[in-house]
């Protein structure tokens, strides 16, 4: 079987994945025109995204990364571990947060509550896929691309067990994968 014949259908295709980007470039250049601001990227599901969406955007602006990965371990449900390479990317500076899928909403509090921690004067959240069904706590995301249904989804930047971050349109996965990797539902590790 092919890389591609794991893929069940094509939710978004890379023309639609443009056209939608280069509306969401649109609306971020206007919110954030005369202002010095700070794109954080959160690793490593988001750099596919981020990296088109910044190069639609004509204005100045900063790039900075957060490495994000959820664990089990055994007592908890689940645990983030955040890296930020460096405090003073943040600190004073006007971010906006960008990940590649708004999920339960529990990853991007957490990064939101950490980078105000390190001194942000504020923080928009834009995420390139919004689930809204799953959500666990009330968040919002600020910009976003396209609502998504309630599937585990693949491709530009967002993986399963690791694969299929390059493919170059989002797709849902066949049952048959997750099944094969001992996961129903391919709940994998986040970053
Ligand atoms: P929360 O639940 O904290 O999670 O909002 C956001 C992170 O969970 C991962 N995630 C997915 N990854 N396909 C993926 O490849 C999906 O359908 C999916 N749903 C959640 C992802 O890493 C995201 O940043």
């Amino acid at each position: 079987m092919t890389f591609e014949a794991d893929i069940e259908r094509v939710l978004f295709s890379e023309n639609e994945i443009r056209a939608r980007i280069d509306q969401l470039a649109g609306e971020l250049t206007r919110a954030y025109a005369d202002r010095d601001f700070t794109v954080v990227s959160v690793l490593k599901g988001s750099c596919v995204f981020v990296a088109d969406l910044i190069r639609r955007i004509p204005i100045p602006l900063e790039l900075a990364f957060v490495a994000a990965s959820s664990y089990r371990d055994g007592t908890q449900p689940e645990a983030l571990d955040v890296i930020f390479p460096s405090g003073n990317e943040i600190q004073g500076r006007d971010v906006l947060l960008v990940d590649d899928i708004l999920d339960t909403g529990r990853t991007l509090k957490r990064l939101r509550y950490e980078i105000i921690e390190r001194g942000a004067r504020e923080v928009k959240t834009c995420v390139f896929l919004d689930k809204p069904a799953r959500r666990a706590v009330p968040l919002q995301a600020d910009f976003r691309g396209f609502d998504v249904e309630d599937l585990f989804v693949v491709g530009y930047g967002l993986d399963f067990a690791g694969r299929y971050r390059n493919l170059p349109y989002v797709g849902a996965l066949r049952e048959s994968v997750f099944q094969a990797a001992g996961d129903r539902r391919g709940a994998a590790p986040r970053a």
